[in-house]
């Protein structure tokens, strides 16, 4: 049994932040707190694959509102791996209203929507791994050294 339990998670950098220019103030929070980025595409999402990811919220008020802001530019989209990465992601995301989210987080920092939030996170392991397999084939994920790794974690950690 390794010791370090590396967990992998899903981020969509959401059009609000791609018309905002923040991109690579987003990525950068994520490479300075250490995790490793093992996938990376900028791509259009249209109406099925965001049915199947928001599928939680289909009967929600905000449904079209939120596919129509979804679709109204490109998307990054990005699978990240670390130590507890799932939860560590969502507290540098925030709570989903920027108004709400506390500065120092992507959201409390940048936004001060509830729809147009800059960032989605997944939310569980189950979704984590769902998410992952909707936004990436197995060919666009890598598996590699990270050389920063032993100055990221402590020696228990890294395993
Ligand atoms: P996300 O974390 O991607 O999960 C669902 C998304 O729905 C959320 O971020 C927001 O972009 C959006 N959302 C949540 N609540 C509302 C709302 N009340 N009105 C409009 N959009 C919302």
């Amino acid at each position: 049994m390794p010791k370090f339990q590396e967990e992998k998670t899903l981020i969509i950098i959401k059009p609000d932040a791609m018309q905002r220019n923040l991109l690579g103030e987003i990525i950068g929070r994520f490479e300075r707190k250490g995790l490793k980025i093992i996938g990376l595409k900028m791509i259009e999402l249209g109406d099925a694959i965001l049915e199947a990811h928001y599928a939680h919220h289909k009967d929600k008020p905000f449904f079209a509102s939120l596919k129509n802001f979804m679709k109204s530019a490109p998307v990054t989209v990005i699978a990240l791996s670390g130590l507890n990465a799932i939860s560590a992601v969502r507290i540098i995301v925030g709570p989903t209203r920027g108004y709400e989210a506390d500065a120092g987080s992507i959201r409390g920092d940048l936004s001060i929507s509830g729809q147009a939030n800059i960032v989605h996170a997944s939310d569980s392991a189950e979704s984590a791994e769902a998410e992952i397999a909707r936004f990436f084939k197995p060919e666009e994920l890598f598996d590699y050294k990270k050389i920063d790794y032993e100055f990221v974690y402590g020696e228990e950690e890294r395993g």
